[in-house]
């Protein structure tokens, strides 16, 4: 519980592509409803980016895109604190004092790093990937947060940083708050549209597979009408893998839409086809994200406007993470430095 009495929460996505749907429904709009009711710290974290190669000048421009976005959504930095992880250096220096702490076995476990590390030659797999989540562990709990709004991927990194902070408290007593995972009812999984079995991430190269939350209408329309679906008829939702892609477009229009399953398979009941469930979720992310570009447009514009609530949200975010910082040197037994004078 924070000072005005209000819990808190802390998430972040990492700069590393453009944005989806996928992060906007699993995560950014949890965001936006829950910062009137939590003290909310949201930050682009480009530490974590950086764990797979990044090219210097992308990484730049995607940090500040997607902080853009955090406003463009509708997060209100007189509410909430937004900020880049890397201007608060406590969280690289928590993520170290806890990488002294995190077993191998449990890094060892984590299937993002498996997924990830599979994908690259063993020389090139940097340690940084294997301590992604230490990090992401450092992030949440220098701000003591109750709760993490994130889409269902990252359910495993919760898991790992209550475990941590866990094993933090046994051995140095009671410090860290046990955060918990904040997982939306709809849309915390939106697959590829290309293939859908798979989750829909921004890191992939294919054309079809992703729609980016900058996206031009047309574009949009074009890749949802060449969503992969199958070839029988019937519009419901399933756990079919043969349906998957059937299930991902009904799941993406009720996370929009809202109303239950049964609700939005009623509002099919009189389709020609999978043609008029394209159109209608076409038109349903067309509605959504094009407030949202006008928006980032007028931000982008305004000289000056971004930097600043970046330079602010990151002196706020400071301030509570450096003072949870200095309990756990102190608790480590690390030599508090004095201030030369
Ligand atoms: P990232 O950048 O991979 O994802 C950012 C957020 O978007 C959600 N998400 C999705 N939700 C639904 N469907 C999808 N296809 C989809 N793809 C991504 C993710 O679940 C996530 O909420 N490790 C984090 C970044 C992070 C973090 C943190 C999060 C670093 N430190 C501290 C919370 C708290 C990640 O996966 O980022």
């Amino acid at each position: 519980m924070t000072e005005n009495g209000k819990k808190r929460v802390l998430s972040g996505i990492q700069p590393s592509g453009s944005l989806t749907i996928g992060n906007y429904l699993g995560a950014l709009r949890q965001w936006v409803a829950v910062q009137d009711d939590y003290d909310s710290f949201f930050c682009v974290v480009d530490l974590h980016a950086i764990t797979v190669p990044q090219d210097p000048e992308t990484l730049r421009q995607k940090t500040r895109e997607v902080a853009a976005l955090y406003l463009a959504v509708g997060i209100d930095p007189e509410r909430a604190t937004i900020f880049i992880q890397s201007h608060v250096p406590a969280h690289s220096e928590l993520a170290w004092l806890l990488t002294c702490l995190a077993p191998l076995g449990w890094l060892n476990r984590m299937t993002q790093f498996k997924d990830k590390s599979a994908k690259m030659k063993q020389d090139s797999i940097g340690a940084g990937l294997l301590n992604y989540p230490t990090l992401m562990a450092a992030d949440i709990l220098l701000y003591q947060a109750e709760a993490v709004p994130v889409g269902d991927d990252q359910r495993q990194h919760l898991e790992f940083t209550r475990d941590l902070a866990q094993r933090f408290n046994h051995l140095y007593g009671e410090t860290f708050t046990i955060p918990e995972a904040m997982i939306p009812p709809a849309g915390a999984r939106v697959m590829g549209l290309d293939e859908p079995t798979k989750k829909m991430s921004k890191s992939e190269d294919s054309e079809y597979h992703a729609v980016y939350l900058l996206d031009p209408p047309a574009r949009i329309r074009k890749k949802i009408m060449r969503a992969v679906t199958d070839s029988g008829r019937e519009i419901c939702f399933s756990d079919d893998p043969e349906k998957a892609g059937v299930n991902n477009l009904l799941t993406i229009y009720q996370a929009i839409n809202g109303g239950t399953r049964e609700e939005v398979e009623t509002a099919f009941a009189a389709a020609r086809g999978y043609g008029d469930l394209k159109k209608a979720v076409a038109e349903s992310v067309v509605g959504l994200l094009e407030p949202l570009q006008e928006r980032y447009n007028e931000i982008m514009a305004e000289e000056g406007y971004l930097d600043d609530i970046l330079a602010h949200g990151a002196a706020r975010a400071a301030a509570i993470a450096n003072a949870t910082l200095a309990e756990v040197r102190d608790r480590m037994g690390l030599l508090a430095p004095r201030s030369h004078s």
